[in-house]
């Protein structure tokens, strides 16, 4: 194949900039349409990535026939409606976490993407963080020996996004929003636990911090393995001093602590602050662990040209960023909302 993939990005603020800076960088894909209902979004957007058609609704990137790949950076509750449609028109599709925000919807989009035969790339970043793809070889080898217990969280100090606020458009609170990102990542790692307790606050007066957001603010979550594997994952939004991603996994013969956000090898001291140091730190003066290249560390980088091949050249997708996973994933964060309601430990298998 020749001709550079043409991709339609629709949500242009701060996932769809991030994306957009990804597919600038790889030689095979072209950016060829955006989509937003904010008009300044759309110009602020083309304005930084270029003058691309701008249109205000997924009607419009779908009648332009120079999008093959729908790059969906929307709000979670448009995630699945916008896969289908696209993939109903024949489009590939790469969505951003999570695949919905119902597991009916989610369940659509795995029998849309059967029936239609389109690739759907669940986007979970963490699979190809390069510290985790790292973490998850030496575990696959046996470095750690038979994993017991892994931890991973992600947490910050509140979503940017006004969308983030309430449970019809988000979904939920910290855990679909950012705890999502562990239970991804161990889903590839050990499948599907049979079994999670959940524990969470209630949203709005009963959170830490955010009484303003309808979804919890702090959330916890335990997954028992079939073979005897515990996995902690946590998603808050009380956290301050910046983005806090971190996974560990503690194994009969070893231990592994991957620090994806503090990790950094910059150490900066500085009076006067620096005008970035990592996603969601309050400020920046004094001693910080500036991020080097977010895109490459969070994953970004290398899932885009992961879905990229997939799509041009017919390759194998990883499993756990297909239809199925998103809405596997979604199962394993439902049940642990239902499991903090009704106060047991839920059955998933
Ligand atoms: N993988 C990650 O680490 C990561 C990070 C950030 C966001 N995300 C995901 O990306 C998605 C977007 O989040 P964000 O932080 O960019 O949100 P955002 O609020 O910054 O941007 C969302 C954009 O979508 C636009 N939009 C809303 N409804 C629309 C519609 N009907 N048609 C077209 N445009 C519409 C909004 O105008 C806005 O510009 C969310 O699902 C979020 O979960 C993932």
């Amino acid at each position: 194949m020749d001709a550079r993939t043409g991709i339609g990005i629709i949500g242009a603020q701060f996932a769809g900039r991030f994306h957009a800076q990804i597919w600038e960088t790889l030689p095979d894909a072209e950016v060829v349409a955006v989509a937003d209902v904010s008009p300044e979004a759309r110009e602020a957007f083309c304005r930084d990535y270029g003058s691309v058609p701008a249109y205000t609704d997924l009607t419009g990137l779908l009648a332009d026939p120079n999008v093959e790949v729908v790059d969906v950076c929307v709000p979670n509750f448009l995630h699945a409606q916008m896969a289908i449609r696209a993939m109903e028109t024949g489009r590939h599709v790469i969505c951003e976490k999570p695949a919905a925000t119902t597991l009916a919807d989610a369940e659509q989009v795995v029998e849309v993407q059967q029936r239609t035969g389109r690739r759907y790339c669940y986007a979970e970043d963490w699979i190809f963080a390069p510290a985790l793809v790292r973490a998850e070889r030496i575990i696959r080898e046996g470095g750690i020996g038979r994993p017991l217990f892994l931890k991973g969280k992600e947490c910050h100090n509140g979503s940017h996004s006004p969308f983030a606020k309430t449970i019809e458009y988000c979904g939920g609170g910290s855990l679909i929003h950012v705890g999502i990102h562990s239970i991804g990542y161990f889903f590839h790692l050990l499948g599907m636990p049979e079994r999670v307790t959940g524990c969470c606050n209630g949203g709005g007066a009963d959170n830490f911090v955010h009484k303003d957001f309808e979804g919890e603010d702090w959330a916890l979550g335990v997954l028992h393995y079939p073979n005897g594997e515990k996995a902690l994952v946590e998603g808050n939004y009380i956290t301050t001093g910046g983005m806090d991603d971190s996974m560990e996994a503690y194994g009969t013969e070893g231990v592994i602590k991957v620090d994806l956000t503090f990790g950094s090898p910059l150490s900066v001291f500085s009076k006067n602050g620096i005008s970035y140091a990592v996603e969601k730190a309050e400020f920046t003066h004094g001693w910080t662990r500036p991020a080097v290249d977010e895109n490459e560390s969070l994953g970004y980088k290398d899932e885009l040209t992961h879905f990229l091949d997939c799509v041009r050249n017919d390759t194998p997708q990883v499993p756990a960023t297909t239809a199925e996973a998103g809405f596997a994933v979604l199962r394993i964060v439902e049940a642990i909302y239902r499991s903090h309601r009704e106060e047991r430990t839920i059955a998933l298998t």
